[in-house]
């Protein structure tokens, strides 16, 4: 078993492009200051596969709305709560570990001024809520950092209502994936106990959910990571220039590595929903 997620799950992060510093850069770049909203931030916060849209189905199937109160587990910058809030006007709390994430996710709300996402720093597998607090919890391409994935999908029953839903995608194995491969994922990625479609089902019945649904997202997800690779080489000079040649270097042959599990089939992506009974 893989040991110390959260301290290589900090490392990962900490070098992270996606970052409070990058979204505000970003803002200025486009020439974006003084009074702003969230929906200025969402071209650069959020950090998952299909933008807001993906956010959107989940919330949907999760049955968001103006009255729930929604747990975004492993938020972020908190780009899908604010998304949450501003659209569907919930109140969501952004749950997240990584201590830059976590300030950068407060800032950022008070720079739009948005008050119904509220940020707490914890470990996902030992949330700092009672039974029953939310009617929703949501979560998306996080799951792959918690070695423990039964923990935190126990946590997720337990701080649900009678009735809650829970919604969440992430990676997922399939069983060509080789263990050399799984490894490297751990010290690329910092991705662990990645899980197929039906290891997740078992684990979500085990932890005691009703109203199972896996859904394969492998073909949208392959070719959204083709193209971001095709962006990244098509971008080689201005990156080289940011970020220095070897980083982009390493960072072609890694997401090149990924690309090619995706597209041998070895490894792709699941969205979940589940029923608290
Ligand atoms: C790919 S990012 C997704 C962020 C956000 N869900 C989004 O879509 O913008 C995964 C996040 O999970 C957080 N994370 C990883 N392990 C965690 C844990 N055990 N508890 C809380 N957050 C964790 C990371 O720090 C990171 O911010």
């Amino acid at each position: 078993m893989l040991q110390g997620t959260p301290e290589r799950v900090r490392d990962y992060y900490d070098g992270h492009p996606i970052s409070e510093a990058h979204v505000l850069a970003a803002l200025a770049g486009q020439g974006l200051d003084g009074s702003l909203t969230a929906d200025d931030l969402f071209e650069f916060d959020q950090d998952h596969y299909g933008g807001l849209a993906a956010v959107d189905i989940l919330a949907r199937r999760a049955g968001v709305g103006a009255a729930s109160r929604v747990l975004d587990v492993c938020a972020g910058l908190g780009g899908p709560a604010r998304f949450l809030a501003s659209r569907r006007g919930s109140s969501v709390v952004a749950l997240e570990l990584h201590p830059g994430r976590v300030a950068g996710a407060a800032r950022l709300n008070r720079l739009v001024k948005q008050t119904r996402v509220t940020v707490v720093r914890a470990d996902a597998t030992t949330l700092p809520f009672g039974e029953g607090a939310f009617d929703a919890c949501l979560s998306q391409e996080a799951l792959l950092h918690i070695a423990d994935k039964p923990a935190v999908l126990g946590e997720c029953h337990r701080v649900l209502g009678h009735g809650g839903r829970l919604a969440f995608t992430d990676w997922i194995a399939f069983s060509s994936l080789a263990d050399r491969e799984r490894q490297r994922l751990w010290e690329w990625m910092a991705a662990t106990t990645l899980q197929t479609l039906e290891g997740y089902r078992k684990l979500l019945g085990r932890a005691g959910f009703v109203a199972i649904e896996a859904e394969d997202l492998s073909g949208e997800w392959r070719a959204i990571v083709r193209k971001r690779l095709e962006l990244h080489r098509a971008l080689r000079p201005r990156r080289e220039m940011r970020f220095g040649h070897q980083h982009y270097v390493d960072y072609e042959q890694l997401h090149a590595f990924f690309v090619g599990l995706i597209e041998a089939g070895k490894l792709g992506g699941g969205r979940f929903t589940a029923t608290r009974s």
